[in-house]
């Protein structure tokens, strides 16, 4: 068995992570491939024109890229080569069919356990990188291992050849926007396997390739069922949260209280801790919602109603902040929104990354776009994106100048919280809108104080 590592899948997990894998292992070759042939040529590109925006991932893949780090559509000859495969393939939420809306579609998934099984010769570890229901390993094994010949004559066929796969979990817990960084220093890397002697083996494998940089007490090594579970349960905790504070906002607007008072408060607190408790849009991200969603799934499939109802609430809660967003403003504006003209400041799901999945920004903009708003939308990464997303709505106008976007806006509403927004020339802006003018700071990362000075009216979440 050689260490060469191929990841298949080219996204915003696969990329990141391989790259950051062969900074600090020199002497293994990874392999990126994907079967989207033009994002694999953005990440071999000359100028280094990445397929995702993400700070510090430049550096690192000018470092290592042709080096012991390569991006191929060759998937075939990449599993020949390599004897450790993970997989990180986009499983988003299942839009048909048996548990249509909730489930994880698990097809791309699926093709790419068809594809490991007939390129593999010889011994495999697969790991599985991306986010998945809990004892999907379990599925992944009976695909590869099943052959169209007969139980016993596979056996015979393994033992001939010589081909075994081992199926681990080694979920992926970065953030977008600090995957760099959560790489190189996380707080945990968890690997689960098979409790056998072959499954021991295959972890010390994947423990061997973090153990390059990553202190052996941060990495946890688990059952491969605890593993997949720990993956969705970590995002369900952190969604919670976030729509726990939310839920306390709505409390603070309607009777005076501040939400950054009680979420500063409340964290002091070291069994709560101060992350995660920042009132705003609600959350975004390609994965909060969906694994929520699968958790729910989960929870209803095994006969966990109650459970999966709790889990629904987060999510409930999460649409519902999107919404009173949208009725704030319409009172704020005199109970009529059509042909006003409304800035988005900020599209991308949160700062630093050009990614719009699941975007409360999207949202706002839809409900908007019923209330007939003119809307225009500036974003320093994420208007093609933007765009792409809302090619279905007409009457929108997409800016990169903040100071362009706002001028005749009867409203401004801040739904990402760039950090060079606060230090915008406010001035500037309101002396270009129509009166009276309004910012509505969904992020509460402007300082109100001087707005209302300059003669804004301003509108904050849980103030
Ligand atoms: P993504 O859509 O950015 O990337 C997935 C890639 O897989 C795509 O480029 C797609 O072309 C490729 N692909 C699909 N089917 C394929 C096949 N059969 N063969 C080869 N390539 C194929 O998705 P992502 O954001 O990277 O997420 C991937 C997984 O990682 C998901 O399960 C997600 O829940 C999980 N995850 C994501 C993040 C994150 O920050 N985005 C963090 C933790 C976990
Ligand atoms: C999240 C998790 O933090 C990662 O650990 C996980 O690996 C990843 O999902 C995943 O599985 O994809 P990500 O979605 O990239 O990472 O970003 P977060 O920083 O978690 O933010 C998610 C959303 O919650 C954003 O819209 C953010 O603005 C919002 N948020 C976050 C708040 O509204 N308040 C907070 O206090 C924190």
């Amino acid at each position: 068995m050689n260490r060469d590592i191929v990841c298949i899948g080219a996204g915003y997990i696969g990329g990141p992570t391989m790259a950051v894998i062969a900074k600090m292992n020199p002497d293994r070759k990874v392999m990126v491939v994907d079967i989207n042939a033009e994002r694999i040529a953005a990440w071999n590109s000359d100028d280094y024109n990445l397929p995702i925006y993400e700070p510090g991932l430049v550096d690192v893949v000018r470092e290592v890229r042709g080096k012991n780090l390569f991006f191929s559509t060759d998937i075939q000859r990449a599993v020949q080569e390599c004897d450790i495969v993970f997989v990180g393939v986009n499983t988003p939420t299942k839009m048909f069919g048996k548990g249509s809306g909730r489930a994880s579609d698990l097809q791309y998934w699926e093709a790419t356990a068809r594809s490991i099984k007939e390129y593999a010769k010889g011994d495999k570890i697969v790991v599985e990188k991306s986010t998945l229901p809990v004892r999907t390993a379990a599925a992944m094994e009976a695909i590869l291992n099943a052959g169209n010949d007969s139980r016993v004559e596979h056996v015979e066929r393994v033992e001939k050849e010589g081909a075994r796969f081992t199926v681990l979990s080694n979920p992926e817990f970065l953030a977008e926007g600090t995957a760099i960084k959560d790489l190189l220093d996380p707080d945990r890397v968890l690997i689960g396997g098979p409790q056998t002697e072959v499954g021991e083996q295959a972890m010390q494998a994947v423990v061997d390739i973090y153990a390059a940089w990553v202190p052996k007490e941060k990495i946890l090594t688990t059952n491969v069922w605890s593993a997949e579970l720990t993956k969705l349960a970590a995002n369900a905790f952190l969604a919670q949260r976030v729509s726990s504070i939310n839920a306390i906002a709505g409390l603070c607007e309607a009777t005076g209280a501040d939400v950054d008072e009680v979420a500063r408060v409340i964290g002091a607190d070291r069994r709560i801790g101060p992350k995660f408790l920042k009132a705003g849009p609600g959350f975004g991200g390609s994965c909060f919602k969906k694994d929520v969603l699968n958790l729910v799934y989960l929870c209803e499939t095994f006969g966990l109603h109650t459970a999966a109802e709790y889990w629904m609430g987060v999510i409930r809660m999460n649409e519902h902040q999107q919404e009173r967003i949208v009725s704030r403003l319409f009172s704020a504006m005199f109970n009529t929104l059509a042909n006003k003209k409304i800035a988005l400041f900020g599209f991308a799901f949160k700062a630093d990354t050009g990614d719009t999945r699941e975007t409360p920004a999207g949202t706002v903009a839809r409900l908007l776009a019923e209330e007939h708003v003119r809307i225009t939308i500036t974003d320093p990464k994420a208007l093609d994106n933007a765009k792409r997303d809302l090619s279905d709505l007409t009457d929108v106008v997409y800016e990169v100048d903040e100071y362009n976007a706002a001028v005749g806006a009867d409203a401004i509403v801040l739904m990402t919280d760039w950090k060079h927004y606060p230090s915008l020339d406010w001035q500037r802006i309101y002396d270009s809108m129509r009166k009276p003018a309004l910012v509505f700071d969904t992020r509460n990362c402007l300082n109100a104080q001087d707005l209302r000075r300059i003669g804004f009216k301003v509108l904050n979440v849980g103030k």
